[in-house]
């Protein structure tokens, strides 16, 4: 277990440029293997969940050359996918799970997913349960809601399933079971979820329409290879957004964001709280929107935060809880139960860890209350085996009053390996 300490800094100071974005990193090999013909991807994201759905799709027999800037993916077509010899192992990716279920709901084989202890507690069954009714056959532990999943793959038709969460992953599993179901499979949701896969299904040529409720994907109809070039991603963006807004005298310019609005709730937040971000140099790449960001230190208030804004700010929410504690004033997060759900309780971890830096907060069943004082002691807290945990509390150390130490932070490879060296660039000691 490597434990890692963040001592407070003078400032952040600098240029730096984002990884790839995990999401569409993850979209691009699995619509690139099943489309027809070559696509190519760069910027693609290096994290264990990325290579997690490489590997499983080089054990469906795609061939993915990579020439450590390039991949180059060698469609199958939509039924050129074969047998994998083994079980599945997503590792900790939430996403890899949830959309090859949908994938392979729809192949005419037999296929076991599984993952890490982390993963293997977190819910299933809101994508076993339409795919079912899609005629798919998946079981799994818990009546179907836990990992390991067996999936024998058979002849779906469309439905419509009107999703009570707002969730990309169940999103896009249908989404790719429906490439396959006879008709149209339909998906709506309370809030818009990230919109990737509805951005790259378009991208490859697929039959879907989108509305204000919802996307409907019309089956039958292959897909052409593409070249895709993945923007950085703002959930990664977004720990030095807040470090260089908590850290006096910082000035950070961030390169190469990808800022699709159904991503940018972050961008919202922050300015709600007081904080200084511009968008520079807006662009489009491969149908999603991109920009520089610039990011300067700023005064935080506390203010409150729900409603539709939440899916569009769902992985940033425990760098904001950093945000909040370092801010005046009383932050109040609801609408935010999926947080309990995602690679651990982020409610529950970020309330035990902020509190042992000297914050005071109140748990509360969809979100919290975070009383913030502008300060934050040093302190030894845990990563309690989540990536994003790890990374808020190594942020908030550049702004405490001493050190915070932060146990089992090998997960942080999971979504950004670069994470220590980028910070250790901009970080003035
Ligand atoms: C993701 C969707 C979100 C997000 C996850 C990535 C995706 O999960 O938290 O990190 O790539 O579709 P949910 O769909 O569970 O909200």
């Amino acid at each position: 277990m490597v434990s890692l300490s963040s001592h407070p800094a003078r400032a952040l100071r600098g240029e730096i440029a984002m990884p790839g974005d995990k999401s569409i990193s993850h979209r691009s090999i699995m619509l690139g293997s099943i489309a027809r013909g070559v696509s190519t991807v760069s910027g693609f994201l290096r994290g264990e969940d990325n290579i997690a759905t490489l590997d499983a799709f080089r054990a469906m027999g795609v061939q993915i050359h990579d020439d450590g800037e390039t991949l180059r993916i060698e469609g199958k077509g939509l039924h050129g996918l074969t047998e994998a010899e083994d079980v599945i192992d997503c590792g900790n990716s939430g996403t890899s799970i949830r959309l090859l279920t949908g994938l392979m709901a729809a192949q005419r084989f037999y296929t076991v997913l599984t993952g890490d202890r982390y993963l293997r507690r977190r819910p299933m069954r809101r994508v076993v349960e339409p795919l079912s009714r899609m005629g798919a056959c998946i079981h799994g532990r818990d009546n179907g809601e836990k990992a390991p999943l067996a999936i024998v793959g058979r002849p779906l038709t469309g439905i419509t399933h009107d999703s009570p969460v707002a969730s990309a992953q169940v999103k896009s599993a249908l989404m790719l079971a429906g490439l396959y179901a006879d008709g149209a499979t339909r998906v709506t949701e309370p809030h818009l979820s990230r919109d990737h896969s509805e951005r790259m299904f378009r991208h490859f040529g697929a039959r879907l329409e989108t509305d204000a409720a919802g996307v409907t994907v019309y089956g039958g109809h292959e897909l052409a290879g593409r070249d895709i070039v993945v923007p950085g991603d703002i959930s990664s963006a977004a720990f030095f957004l807040v470090a260089a807004l908590i850290v006096p005298g910082s000035e950070l310019l961030i390169r190469g964001v990808g800022v699709n609005p159904t991503r940018t709730g972050i961008l919202d937040i922050l300015a709600a709280m007081g904080g200084s971000v511009e968008l520079l140099d807006q662009r489009e790449v491969s149908g999603e929107p991109v920009a520089d960001l610039l990011v300067r230190s700023s005064a935080l208030k506390g203010i409150e935060i729900g409603g539709d804004v939440v899916p569009r700010a769902i992985d940033e929410f425990p760098v904001i809880c950093v945000a909040a504690a370092l801010a005046e004033g009383t932050t109040v997060i609801r609408d935010a139960r999926e947080l309990r759900v995602k690679e651990t309780d982020r409610i529950a971890a970020m309330a035990s860890n902020l509190r042992a830096a000297g914050a005071t907060i109140t748990e509360t069943a969809d979100g919290m209350i975070i009383e913030g004082t502008g300060r934050l002691n040093g302190a030894t807290v845990e990563s309690f085996g989540d990536h994003r945990i790890a990374m808020s509390m190594l942020v908030a150390g550049l702004a405490a009053s001493g050190a915070i130490t932060v146990s089992d932070t090998e997960c942080i490879a999971t979504s950004f390996p670069t994470f220590t060296a980028l910070l250790d660039k901009v970080a003035v000691r």
